[in-house]
Order: structure tokens, then C-alpha cells, then sequence
């Protein structure tokens, strides 16, 4: 089983869009019994509004089929995971038969005191709340889980990032998103991925490449060069190698309304040709990268 999420410290630049559409396409291609599960982590619950709409999203909060739940259960249980299998939904009919999600809930960040009020009355360490539950994700026959977190860095995000193998980090080029690939490789950064080693991993999770998004402008286009070459001389953790994908994503409008219509992007042929080719070539460059494991060839 592999775990991929998308970060960033920035908000609004695509982690969401990229999530979902990613794990359809990867749906889409693999064969057997294999799955590919979501996981919405974030209190706004995107990716869970995105696949089934607003409504279905609330009644699966009333329901109790949520993330929080699964997570807010697995805490109660003194971290013996509860059945993951319980609170997971197939994606519908929009989407590909072999898509899941375990939905969003506005509850969530009440996870991160309690897990944390948890760890500090003797429990076992809350960041690897979520990485436990993957066993059993895997024996339900999930391959591929995504993971999306919400945009600041802190309790949810980590414990994403402890059970993933690959990050991959959006890009929006602009002014602000000059900084924003600086955290990466930041003694603030490198001290979390120390927290998850410190919680009995021996390997650390990679970076599964940089992708530029919403690109709209000649500025940015050049801002995304400078930002590739800082990148292309960083190495994580001071010695692994973080590719920059080639392809880049441009600003369509139609990325917005594969999400007001609850579709894959891939399902807006009619509008949505180049933006449907350009995440196509984004597409095998993560197949490359990630699903392939060729970041870990690159050194
Ligand atoms: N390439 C693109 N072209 C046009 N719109 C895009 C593109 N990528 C994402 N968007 C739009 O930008 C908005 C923000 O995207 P998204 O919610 O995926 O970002 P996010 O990083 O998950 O945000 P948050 O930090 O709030 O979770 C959405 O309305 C989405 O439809
Ligand atoms: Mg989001």
C-alpha cells in the first residue's frame, strides 16, 4: 500500500483539486480488487464537497461516517483502530468504481487537543493516529490512500505526513509562493520529520515532486523557473533529491466547474480539452515519481 498526500503551507493552491482528481485517475488505472481511498482531513471538508456535494457531506456528519469519528473512536479505543471499513463510502457514480472516501467532518480539529490531551496522559503518541489505522486500510484491500489535510502545518498535517510515503507539494508562483517551498527544507520541517522518525519509522517520508498550479501569467510562469531552480539545489532532509514536475498547471476556469458539478475533471471533455491534456501529462509524471517509486532512484 502506498500513502500520498499533498502539502502545503499555503492555503487555496490546489492540494484539494489535486487530491481528488489524482486518486481518480490512479482509480481509474488500477486493476483486480485494488482501491484507492481518500481521506478528508480537513475541517471544510473539500474533498468530501467536492466528490458528493455540500448536502451529502452534512449528512454523513449527522451520520457519524467521518474521519473525526474513525479517529475520535480509535483515541477512545487507546489507539485499537476501530473498523476503518465502517465509515468509508464509495465516491459514487460520477466517479471511478474503484474510489472511496472517508469523509470530512467540521469537527476534526477537536482531533488534534484530543489526541495530543491523550499522548500527555501516557497514551501512545498522536502522531500515529492516522498511520495505525493503515494496516487494516490495506487489508481491506485499499493500494493507494490519499491523504488531505488542511493547509497550516500543524497536529492533522503531521500525523498525514507520518503515514504517507510521498508528499507533494502545490505551487501557486507567485510573490507568496516564493517563500512558501522554503518550509520544506526548514529546521522546522526536518524537526517533524525527526518526530515521526522518533515514532518508530525508519523511513521517512519523500517528497514526491513540486507541481506548479494556477498558473495565469508570464510573471508567474517566471517566477516558477526561479522557484524550480531553488528547489533543483535543495535537498530534503539535507540528501534526498525533490523532483519539479515539468508539467505545469495553468489557471482554467473549468477546474471550477468539475467542482460545482461534483466531477472529475476528466468528465468536462466538452470544456476542459488542455486543461484535461495538461493533468494528463501531470498525470504520468506522478505515475513516474510516485506510483512507480522513481524518486527514490533519483538520490
Ligand atoms: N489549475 C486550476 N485552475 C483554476 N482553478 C483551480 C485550479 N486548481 C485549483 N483551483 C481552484 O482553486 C480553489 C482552491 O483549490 P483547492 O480547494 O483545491 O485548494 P486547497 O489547497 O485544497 O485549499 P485549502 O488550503 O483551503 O484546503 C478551488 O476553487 C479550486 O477549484
Ligand atoms: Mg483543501
Amino acid at each position: 500500500m502506498k500513502v500520498v498526500t499533498f502539502l502545503s503551507v499555503k492555503g487555496g493552491v490546489g492540494k484539494t483539486t489535486l487530491t481528488v482528481n489524482t486518486a481518480n485517475e490512479l482509480a481509474e488505472r488500477v486493476s483486480g480488487s485494488e482501491k484507492v481511498l481518500v481521506i478528508d482531513l480537513d475541517a471544510q471538508a473539500g474533498a468530501t464537497v467536492y466528490v458528493l456535494g455540500h448536502k451529502q457531506q452534512e449528512n454523513l456528519e449527522k451520520k457519524g461516517s467521518t474521519a473525526y469519528e474513525l479517529l475520535h473512536s480509535t483515541l477512545k479505543a487507546k489507539g485499537a483502530a476501530s473498523d476503518p471499513e465502517k465509515f468509508i463510502i464509495d465516491a459514487g457514480e460520477e466517479w471511478s468504481s474503484r474510489l472511496y472516501l472517508l469523509p470530512g467532518d467540521s469537527r476534526i480539529m477537536a482531533i488534534e487537543r484530543e489526541a495530543i490531551a491523550e499522548a500527555a496522559a501516557g497514551g501512545f503518541g498522536w502522531i500515529v493516529l492516522l498511520r495505525q489505522l493503515l494496516p487494516k486500510l490495506s487489508e481491506s484491500g485499499f493500494s493507494y490512500v490519499f491523504v488531505d489535510p488542511p493547509a497550516a502545518f500543524g497536529a492533522l498535517a503531521r500525523m498525514a505526513l507520518a503515514a504517507a510515503d510521498y508528499f507533494i507539494v502545490p505551487i501557486v508562483p507567485d510573490d507568496f509562493g516564493r517563500v512558501s517551498f522554503r518550509m520544506f527544507v526548514s529546521d522546522f520541517f526536518n524537526e517533524a520529520a525527526w518526530q515521526i522518525r522518533r515514532s518508530g519509522r525508519s523511513e521517512l517520508p519523500l517528497c514526491g515532486g513540486v507541481v506548479f498550479n494556477r498558473i495565469k501569467t508570464k510573471t508567474q510562469e517566471s517566477i516558477a523557473n526561479s522557484i524550480a531552480e531553488e528547489v533543483s539545489k535543495s535537498k530534503l532532509y539535507g540528501s534526498y533529491a525533490i523532483p519539479v514536475y515539468k508539467s505545469r498547471l495553468h489557471d482554467y476556469i473549468v477546474y471550477v466547474k468539475a467542482l460545482e458539478k461534483h466531477k472529475p475533471l476528466s468528465k468536462m471533455k466538452s470544456e476542459g480539452k488542455q486543461a484535461i491534456e495538461e493533468f494528463a501529462r501531470y498525470f504520468d509524471e506522478f505515475y513516474d515519481y510516485v506510483v512507480r517509486d522513481r524518486v527514490r532512484s533519483l538520490g
